[in-house]
Formats: structure tokens, sequence, C-alpha cells
């Protein structure tokens, strides 16, 4: 029998309901959650407000965010429950308070379950083992976005023809090519997607020059490969997930930002001429004419804000399954 996400961190030592890795996820785990975000967003607001009523989450956040952020706290209040936000910029942490003390601190004021964004990698195992509360993962610098591979997950099975969203296992993706293209070497988004998308069947390819993408990437596992040029690469996609390219953590690096344009752009021509029936997708925060083009983001194929929907309703099933000690069999969603 496959382990649930619950009982494989909590014998890392981590509370049962975190999300820290796609990694501690299975299959099981995975349908489990896009199941229960497809009854919560079917229940009746003054229903779907009891879930988590009175219950009270933190969100902690070192960096900026406007999609997860919001998701995540518009989440919360639609289940019933109370949220504070603090941030790197306006708190403690300002004055030196480490990131244990933070999340003893929200602890001590009643907070059960932290939201984290952290520009550090592994930030959120050491909150998690240092508070003992359930944690969820909104991104740890270059490491991971599991609620980001979770709502594209739900975003690409939505709206690639020909899937069976209702039944996830090994194979609900096979035939499905996902072209991830950009600054993969910075990327939680495509490191997450990376290993989530494989384990249900899809073939990732990983899209970039060499600066943005090293061959370690390979390193992500089975079902990923890597393919330099653009084009060859988007002939091959049913899905065109496209990266920002992070200006902020570009330091260091050789990258003719004009070349880069020329050859990695999804503008309209190539997706014409390439890939017309792609469905296009973008994190966010996305620079229009840099990664991708005005009109490519708000073209016919693109999801980008179907993304951010199924971001809120996933990040619901997420938090009610952190609150819910038995999982969500302990809860009548
Ligand atoms: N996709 C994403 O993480 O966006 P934000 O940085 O706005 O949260």
């Amino acid at each position: 029998m496959t382990p649930t996400i619950q009982g494989a961190v909590k014998s890392l030592g981590y509370a049962a309901g975190s999300l820290l890795t796609v990694t501690s996820l299975s299959v099981e785990d995975v349908a489990a959650i896009l199941a229960a975000t497809d009854r919560i967003e079917r229940m009746a607001d003054a229903e779907r407000v009891r879930l988590l009523a009175g219950r009270r989450i933190a969100l902690l956040f070192y960096e900026s965010s406007t999609r997860t952020r919001t998701s995540f706290e518009l989440a919360a209040k639609s289940l019933g429950a109370i949220t504070t936000l603090v941030s790197d910029k306006s708190s403690s942490i300002e004055k030196g308070e480490s990131l244990k003390d933070t999340g003893l601190t929200l602890r001590a004021l009643g907070a059960e379950c932290i939201i984290l964004r952290h520009a550090n990698s592994g930030a959120p195992y050491l909150l998690a083992k240092s508070t003992g509360l359930p944690v969820l993962n909104a991104g740890d610098g270059m490491h991971e976005h599991p609620s980001q591979a979770l709502l594209d997950l739900r975003t690409i099975l939505v709206r690639v023809p020909g899937l069976n969203a209702g039944r996830i296992d090994e194979k609900t993706l096979a035939g499905v090519t996902v072209v991830i293209t950009g600054d993969i070497l910075h990327s939680r988004v495509a490191r997450s997607n990376a290993m989530l998308l494989p384990r249900l069947g899809a073939r990732v390819l990983l899209c970039g020059p060499k600066e943005l993408l090293p061959e370690s990437a390979l390193g992500l596992g089975a079902g990923v490969e890597i393919e330099r040029d653009f084009d060859k690469a988007l002939k091959q996609a049913q899905v065109a997930m496209m990266l920002r390219i992070q200006r902020e953590r570009l330091a260091g690096l050789e990258l003719d930002l004009g070349d880069y344009i020329a050859r990695y752009q999804l503008n309209e021509e190539r997706l014409a001429a390439c890939a017309p029936g792609a469905l296009v997708m973008h994190p966010g925060p996305m620079i229009r004419g840099l990664e991708i083009s005005g009109e490519v983001a708000d073209g016919p194929n693109s999801a980008i804000e179907e993304q951010v929907r199924h971001g809120l309703s996933v990040r619901t099933a997420l938090l009610v399954r952190a609150l819910s000690t038995g999982g969500f069999e302990s809860v009548t969603v």
C-alpha cells in the first residue's frame, strides 16, 4: 500500500498535513487533494465557511508574492479561518529575529498552521521541525513550490483535451508533453512540476540556454529531458509552460536578453508555426515582451488567469488537509 503524506511526513518528524515538497505526495495523495478541491469548490458558501471556522492560520512571507499569498488568504477566509500576515518588511524579522523564533512566537499566539515563503531553500523544513505545526511551503528559494505544481496539474487536467480529470493515476497524463521554458536554474516552479507531472505519465521537456538550464537539471528524474531548441521543443508540446526571467537572480550569469528573446520568447508567430493547439501556461508574475508576448499571454491558448483561479481552489483543499488531523476523511468534504 502506498503510504499517505500524513504518514510519510509524520515519520520524518513533521506535523501531519504539512506540504513541504511534492516528492512526499503519493499519486493517491494527489488524487485525494484534487478530489477534495472539487468537493470544496462545489459547496455552498455557508457550508464551506464551517470547514475551518475559527481556526488560526499564519501567513509568513519573507519574499514578495501576489498570487500565492492572496489565494492562501482568501482560501482560508472562505473556509472560516482567521488569518494573520507577517512579512519580513514590517515585523520583528527586520530587527533580526530568527525564523525559528518567529515561528514559535506565531505558535504562542495561537497559530495552528503556517504558510511560509522564504528565500532560502529548505526553510519550511526548519520551521516545521521547530514549531511542530503543519507548514505549507509557499515557495522556498530555488527548491520547490508544491502548491503551484498542484494547481498547474489541475489546469492541465481541465484544459488539455482528452484527459480524464476524474481518474488520477500513473497514466493520467500519458501522451502529454509539457515544455517548460526559461529560467529553469532558479525556478522552484520548474522543479516541483518536473518532479510531479512525470509521476502521472507526462513527459517533461526542459528548454533554455545553458546559462539557465545546466545539464544537472536532468537529475530531476525519469520522464524529464532537455531540448535546447525552443521551436523543436514546441513542436512536441501539448503544454507550453513559460517561466519568468528572474532578473534579481541573474547576477554573475552572462545572459544576453536580446538573444534570449530571439531564441526563447513565446510570441504569436512562434506559437502559430510550432504549436497552434498548445495550452500556454505561466505561473506569474510574467514579464510581457520578455519570455512571453502580450498577445500570447492574452490569447485563446492562454490559461494564465485560469491557473490563478485553480490556485485558490487547490489551496482550500491544502488548508483543510493541513488542519484535519485524520486527513480529509475526518472532515465532511
Ligand atoms: N506563482 C507565484 O508564486 O506567484 P506569486 O509570486 O505572485 O505568489
